[in-house]
């Protein structure tokens, strides 16, 4: 079954063709990264015409790629949420507007469960049941993964997600937008051993998250310092530190409270290089194996849209009816295809 995925909820405008037996055929993405930088942060009402903008040249872009017409396809799907509602609109109306033209079924996705199973687009996909730790601009969770539609989560963050906590703590050490990449790479130059961030709610039990006092130290300890750009890269240091340290203690008590072997690790933020260092000493030490989507796809993208789209179509799924789109949406609510 040949699926054409589209994402679109938030600053990404992703388009890829999925095969069930071939695997991905074609995909392309415009990041609006650019256009939202001198703001600061995403821009809704920007990303939406944007995406109006991208979208169809994109469809035709890996429609050529993939060698294939609209009308050769099976099945359209769309991220339907959770995610700015003028932005999934703009993938919503065109899915549904192509499904119409071409005669195909048109499905809504669950964005974050496109980010689970992203590694599943690998040459050597994981396995069911395995552990997922999303960690992204806009969440931070820990999934227990079943199979398809069988989630359970175990941890997510009270307040700032991981990716949401670089960016802001970037932006107090004078970095452009997004921040995550420029922090890790301002702490590279940083001395690990000069500040201690503290490493939040793991003195207690539980898989919750709170990373916004974080940046609050940060500032504090901004204004204790002259400034300079060494004092902003040992400060840069010693918070990536403090993430990933937390980020470790947690998967660690997942993987054992559960006895799962498999770590899957998916969002923008698994691009970080320290992160995956310390994620790899971790599965060392529990001989367990950790799996990444590749970098591009660690992002928002349409390939695990697409790869979703058509497993779920695949498996029985129709969209008949489904809300247009769902700006909050529960990852748990999801149920294996077929089962609605
Ligand atoms: O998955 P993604 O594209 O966003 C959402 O869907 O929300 O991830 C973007 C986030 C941003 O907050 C960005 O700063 C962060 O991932 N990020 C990083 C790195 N690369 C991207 N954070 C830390 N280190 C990195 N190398
Ligand atoms: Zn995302």
């Amino acid at each position: 079954m040949r699926v054409l995925g589209i994402e679109s909820s938030c600053d990404e405008t992703g388009v890829a063709i999925y095969d069930t037996e071939a695997g991905l055929l074609a995909h392309a993405l415009h990041s609006q990264v650019a256009a939202h930088a001198e703001y600061g942060g995403v821009v809704p009402e920007l990303a939406s015409r944007d995406h109006v903008r991208r979208m169809v040249p994109l469809v035709r872009e890996v429609l050529a790629r993939a060698g294939l017409k609209g009308a050769e396809l099976d099945g359209v799907c769309h991220t339907a949420g959770p995610g700015l509602v003028g932005a999934l609109l703009t993938g919503t109306l065109t899915a549904r507007g192509l499904g119409l033209g071409w005669g195909l079924p048109v499905l809504g996705v669950h964005h974050m469960e496109g980010h689970l199973l992203a590694p599943m687009l690998e040459p050597e996909p994981p396995a069911f049941p395995f552990l997922a730790l999303l960690v992204s601009g806009g969440h931070t969770l820990l999934v227990e993964v079943r199979g398809l539609g069988g989630y359970r989560v175990l941890g997510q963050s009270l307040d700032d997600a991981v990716g949401e906590a670089f960016d802001k703590t970037a932006k107090l050490l004078g970095l452009g937008y997004p921040g995550g990449p420029a922090l890790a790479r301002l702490a590279e130059q940083g001395d690990p051993g000069r500040f201690r961030f503290p490493r939040p709610m793991t003195d207690r039990p539980g898989l919750d998250f709170s990373f916004s006092g974080l940046k609050t130290f940060a500032l504090n300890m901004l204004a204790k310092v002259a400034g300079s750009e060494q004092d902003r890269a040992d400060i840069a240091r010693a918070f990536e530190e403090a993430v990933v340290a937390t980020l470790v203690i947690k998967c660690r008590r997942a993987l054992e409270q559960t006895g799962l072997s498999r770590l899957v690790v998916a969002g923008g933020v698994g691009a970080n290089r320290r992160l995956r260092e310390a994620l790899a000493g971790l599965a060392a030490a529990h001989g367990a194996r950790v799996y990444y989507p590749r970098i591009e796809f660690c992002t928002d993208n349409g390939a695990m849209i697409a790869l979703v789209g058509a497993l779920r179509l695949a498996g029985g799924d129709r969209g008949d009816g489904e809300p247009l789109v769902r700006a909050r949406w529960s990852l748990e609510s999801l149920q294996p295809p077929g089962a609605a």
